[in-house]
């Protein structure tokens, strides 16, 4: 399926690391290591308090903030949750839900994970909803129905006409900051299956429109082969987000790839 319907997006997540006063130092080596032209959108996802911050660094570049998470919830009595409309109105554009560190650390199910992505939606940014299975599930030969399920089920919570404003990014649980990256041709495989499902609910258009990003240990060696793929539109990236250097290689990873399509 051609892959000039949608956005080639390399996101970092920071996940809880780095502190804000970092924020400004790290950017400034980002920036001068970018490519001049633009390939594809780059986020950075960081902890709430480091937003701001980034935000100001980020000025006058083309990098979007992003968020790692978000409530469920508008506004009201909810101690030490942070809503949507108060991202919007920090200027974050991307907000990653349903991430398996919190599925697993915070009991977050796919109905939370749903109600998020819808929040995020309403507020005008859009979410990177995270699926994967566990090595057991893998094994035990239960990656796409498992993946099909997380899928569907957040998807069944936004209205039709804002599905193609998710990214949806395929982060097996196994590969996820253990230094086993899925080979492409694994990745390839559930993300082609993600696009099926989309493309078998919402139709051909929104589905070949849709970003889907594969995340677990993607470094620079392995990116390229990663985003060679037909359905890989781009990557989620932990632990190499954390160095300028390592990240800015994979952001050319795009650019190299473009080239020789
Ligand atoms: P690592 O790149 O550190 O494996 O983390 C991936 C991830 O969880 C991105 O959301």
């Amino acid at each position: 399926m051609n892959k000039k319907y949608r956005k080639a997006i390399i996101a970092g997540n920071w996940k809880m690391n780095m502190l804000p006063t970092e924020v400004k130092p790290f950017t400034e080596e980002l920036r001068p290591l970018l490519p001049r032209q633009k390939t594809c959108e780059v986020a950075l996802c960081v902890p709430h308090t480091h937003i701001s911050p980034l935000r100001r660094s980020l000025k006058d570049s083309r990098i979007a903030v992003g968020a790692e998470d978000v409530s469920v919830h508008d506004k009201g009595a909810f101690t030490g949750e942070v809503a949507a409309d108060m991202l919007a109105d920090l200027g974050v554009h991307y907000v990653i839900v349903g991430h398996s560190e919190r599925r697993a650390n915070h009991a977050e199910n796919d109905f939370m994970v749903g109600a998020k992505a819808a929040a995020v939606l309403e507020k005008g940014m859009n979410p990177i909803i995270c699926v994967g299975e566990t090595l057991e599930q893998r094994e035990r030969g239960l990656t796409m129905e498992h993946i099909g399920y997380q899928v569907l089920a957040a998807l069944s919570a936004v209205p039709d006409e804002k599905v193609r404003q998710c990214v949806i990014a395929y982060e097996p649980i196994w590969a996820i900051g253990t230094g086993k990256t899925a080979t492409p041709e694994e990745a390839e495989e559930v993300c082609e299956g993600i696009r099926a499902i989309i493309r078998s609910r919402h139709g051909a258009r929104v589905a070949r429109s849709v970003s889907i990003l594969y995340g677990g240990s993607m470094n620079a060696k392995k990116a390229k082969e990663l985003l060679s793929m037909p359905d890989i539109d781009g990557g989620i990236i932990g632990g190499a987000s954390l160095k300028p250097a390592d990240f800015a290689k994979i952001i050319d990873a795009v650019a190299e790839v473009s080239e020789e399509d």
